[in-house]
């Protein structure tokens, strides 16, 4: 079969035909994901009814997977992230229950694992369930708001360093939504504020909602920074928005995007996706 991939907007996305993520899938087809995947930041696979164990299988191809952690409330340490409206059962479960409120965190434009020394390097979500209305995922480029940056200011961004935490970030949607165990196991975490790629030697901004302050600086003026660049980077003209049908398989790579969820009637219509991730490579800090 042979694979198109085509952009979806000027600075991110790419949808990508002619892959069956049921089947297995070639060496060479994997390098050219995976150049897509560096090229495009977000690659959009349409018509993919897969199972859990398929989606694990096709993330496999692209690098070592990152297991969830046993404290978390959504993956309890499988390979499986359950981003879901659902309970057990099968329920809706309520906008105002506690659960509703974790995931709303969501909602915030992050970089998935931030909170982590190792964050993670790129995030597969599979969509079981979508709501007929809303429930998008945007996706902002950090290459291309890097790239925009007057000169001024990039020099005046080398060698920053900001702190990043789950529980700042959850702060911002409500205080004590965190388990007792969770938060242990997510204590803050440093990162440089300019990540340079590996493959190019290009930077990038490593800016979201887990980033809480800038380490040497006051609070305030850490964080006035850190709002004035998740502002510049989130623009319109950096942004690609998802709309969801039912088998859309969307993969982005971490470090050269930021994303959030869009909200939607989550007390009426169900909303579940799968998500799988990849093992970041290292540190971003020394
Ligand atoms: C994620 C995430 C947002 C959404 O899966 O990491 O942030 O729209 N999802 O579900
Ligand atoms: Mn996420």
């Amino acid at each position: 079969m042979t694979i198109t991939i085509r952009s979806l907007q000027e600075h991110i996305g790419a949808k990508v035909e002619g892959v069956d993520i049921t089947l297995p899938i070639n060496t060479q087809t994997f390098t050219r994901l995976r150049k897509a995947l560096y090229k495009y930041a977000v690659l959009v696979f349409p018509g993919q009814d897969i199972t859990d164990e398929q989606q694990v299988a096709f993330s496999r191809g692209f690098g070592p997977i990152q297991m969830t952690m046993a404290s978390d409330p959504y993956g309890g340490g499988g390979p499986i992230n359950r981003i879901s409206n659902v309970d057990e059962s099968g329920h809706i479960i309520p906008p105002d229950d506690n659960r509703s409120l974790y995931q709303a965190g969501n909602m915030l434009w992050h970089s998935d694992g931030s909170f982590k020394a190792v964050p993670l390097r790129a995030s597969l979500l599979s969509a079981k369930v979508v709501p007929p209305i809303g429930g998008e995922t945007e996706y902002a480029s950090l290459r291309a708001a890097y790239a925009a940056l007057p000169k001024e200011k990039k020099v005046s961004l080398e060698g920053l360093v900001a702190e990043h935490s789950m529980a700042y970030s959850r702060v911002q949607i409500a205080p004590n939504l965190l388990s007792e165990a969770f938060r242990k196991e997510t204590s803050p975490v440093n990162h440089v504020l300019v990540r340079r790629l590996p493959e190019t030697g290009e930077n990038v901004l490593y800016v979201g909602s887990y980033a809480s302050h800038v380490i040497g600086w006051s609070i305030e003026k850490g964080r006035a920074l850190l709002k004035e660049l998740l502002e510049w980077a989130t623009q319109p003209q950096f942004v690609y928005q998802h709309r969801w049908r039912a088998h859309d398989l969307v993969m982005w790579d971490n470090r050269l995007c930021l994303h959030r969820g869009r909200p939607w009637k989550n007390g009426s219509y169900r909303r579940i996706m799968h998500r799988t991730t990849l093992a970041g490579d290292g540190p971003t800090v020394g």
